[in-house]
């Protein structure tokens, strides 16, 4: 893994945004693996005034983001449908027929991770997958214990997951109890793989990324067997961290 430290989080905004602006230019039909949560909105944020002032063209990229909620409307503010819409897809130029997010209302679940998993292969798969990390060491939703060759599947949330996640709900139990997420043999497969962190809640995940063994009861130790991981930490996320 490849580590690149930045100040504070508007400074791993930019450098996150800057590498995949340099990979879109590079190759303008590229297949963006995309994530939601708190971390990548400044990531987003970046992009877009990038492409109002720059005409950064996305028209031929496709995107595939990692999870859904099972359960929620598209429509629903929470969902992830909704997140993208809101915080990239209305501001940018990729053709909606190329975004792609899993259909957390199918009405066989199970059906729709197969369907997704193999759209995600007709692409091609992803050439540059952008991830948060949970506080537990979750990717995309793939919880502690996930073997690391499970493909996109139905997971049940871990509560600390529902727990920290509760804080975009009114409460906690109107947080969803399952999603769909592409697996961690997906996120693998991903040609470059990008990591975000920013803040102290993150600095015992980072801890645990940068110095602990590879294991699946720590899902985010996968991105040691990968041979083109970056992560972009900010001094929060690295305060535990030995830096040598
Ligand atoms: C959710 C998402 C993950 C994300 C994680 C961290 O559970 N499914 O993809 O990485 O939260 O979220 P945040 O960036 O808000 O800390």
């Amino acid at each position: 893994m490849n580590l690149l430290i930045a100040d504070n989080y508007d400074e791993m905004s930019r450098m996150a945004a800057e590498i995949l602006i340099n990979e879109v230019k590079a190759n303008p039909s590229i297949v963006l693996g995309l994530a939601t949560g708190s971390t990548p909105v400044g990531m987003y944020k970046q992009l877009i005034q990038d492409h109002r002032s720059n005409g950064t063209d996305y028209s031929q990229v496709q995107t595939v983001n990692l999870d859904e909620y099972i359960g929620l409307e598209k429509t629903d503010p929470n969902s992830y449908f909704r997140f993208m819409q809101e915080n990239l897809f209305k501001f940018i130029n990729i053709a909606e027929e190329k975004r792609h997010i899993p259909n957390g209302t199918a009405v066989d679940p199970h059906a729709e991770a197969e369907r997704y998993d193999h759209l995600v292969q007709q692409l091609g798969g992803i050439d540059l997958q952008v991830l948060g990390i949970g506080q537990n060491g979750h990717i995309g939703f793939n919880e502690p214990g996930t073997p690391f060759s499970i493909r996109t599947h139905i997971v049940n949330l871990a509560d600390s997951t529902r727990r920290a996640n509760a804080r975009f709900f009114d409460k906690f139990e109107q947080v969803p109890e399952h999603a769909i997420t592409m697996g961690i043999a997906n996120i693998l497969e991903s040609r470059h793989i990008l990591l975000l962190a920013s803040g102290a809640s993150k600095a015992d995940s980072i801890k645990r990324l940068m110095e602990g063994d590879i294991s699946e009861i720590f899902p985010a130790s996968a991105l040691k067997l990968h041979k083109n991981a970056t992560i972009i930490a900010d001094q929060q996320a690295l305060q535990l961290t030995q830096i040598k």
